[in-house]
């Protein structure tokens, strides 16, 4: 069966940054997220006799030798757990502009699961699936769901508890982010490298780890009341304590550039100015600013024009990840 499935990206309110097993892709913190509607990859899988590897188009071009062994390792795992012997093709789309340095793991992860499974056979339950995409990418299980996110670290040596559910539906909550990017360039320093660092050389991660546990009671309390101003003040606390964490690494590294710097402050001055904005930033120069929707105009205009930002994207709250198209094979 051929099979098409399509996932969104998410951004984190209360971060993942750092693993307890590297090997199996287990985080060592919890994490808490929203899933964007605006950013999504389309995969297709097709399980074919006769192909000697799995194959790669992304977006319309054979995938580099890296990419496609990150995804041959991945297809590994989905052919352990069903019958299917046979190596795939696989196309995948990003409707965004990869080189944008927009995360894409966690949609494109989140979609060949479904993808895959179903493909090869299989209707696996959200949180089985979740704990798939985790295995590929640890953003990835949050992309399973749509709305408000919770990622469980699990305490299981195995990693069977390690995956995400759903707090709350998109619905539940309107909120808004703008991204705004601030380079194409792609990052020097990945998310596994970065943590792996920050686990063996920064003094502060086991502070970081330790405090994890509050920082996801206060954030789930701030969805479930619709509380911004907690949620947002703790999404720039949880944002600034990973990148501090990362930072105090050996050596430390600074993914930021002065245009996420001056961003940080003019958010923070805008507050100061009685607009509900707050800014949250991954593993990247890009800053994320969430928004109320009667904010999200005034903020905008504010940010647009900063010289250093080259584009603004808008967006709401997404769904989870589903099934776009099913041809017999
Ligand atoms: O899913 P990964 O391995 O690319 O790690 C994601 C790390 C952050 O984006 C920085 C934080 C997060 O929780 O998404």
């Amino acid at each position: 069966m051929k099979t098409t499935a399509r996932a969104h990206s998410n951004i984190a309110l209360v971060k993942y940054w750092g693993k307890r097993d590297v090997h199996l892709n287990l985080p060592a913190v919890g994490s808490i997220s929203i899933t964007l509607d605006r950013l999504f990859t389309e995969t297709t899988v097709e399980f074919e006799d006769g192909l000697e590897k799995d194959l790669l188009l992304l977006n319309g071009q054979e995938a580099s030798v890296k990419e496609t062994s990150r995804i041959g390792t991945f297809m590994d795992l989905v052919r352990q757990e069903t019958a299917v012997n046979s190596f795939a093709r696989i196309e995948s789309h990003n409707n965004f502009p990869t080189s944008a340095g927009l995360a894409s793991s966690a949609s494109a992860f989140a979609a060949l699961s479904l993808a895959a499974t179903h493909a090869a056979g299989l209707n696996l339950p959200p949180l089985r699936l979740s704990e798939l995409a985790r295995k590929g990418s640890g953003s990835a299980a949050r992309s399973i769901y749509g709305g408000f996110v919770e990622m469980a670290k699990g305490e299981r040596a195995d990693g069977s508890d390690s995956a995400a559910y759903q707090l709350v539906e998109k619905d539940y909550w309107d909120i808004r982010v703008l991204i705004l990017i601030t380079s194409e360039e792609e990052k020097k320093t990945g998310s596994t490298d970065g943590m792996t660092l920050s686990r063996q050389t920064s003094p502060y991660y086991d502070a970081w780890v330790r405090s994890s546990p509050a920082d996801l009671d206060e954030m789930r309390h701030a969805v479930i009341n619709k509380d911004f101003e907690l949620l947002g003040d703790l999404s720039e606390f949880s944002c600034l304590k990973m990148h501090a964490l990362a930072l105090a690494g050996r050596p430390g590294i600074i993914y930021w550039n002065s245009t996420t710097l001056e961003l940080m402050n003019r958010i923070r001055s805008l507050r100061e100015d009685g607009l509900p904005v707050y800014f949250t930033i991954d593993a990247g120069p890009q800053v994320k600013a969430l928004c109320l929707p009667e904010g999200m105009d005034a903020v905008k205009q504010a940010l647009a024009d900063i010289p250093g930002v080259i584009r603004i994207i808008e967006t709401g709250l997404g769904d989870g990840a589903r099934l776009t198209g099913d041809i017999e094979g």
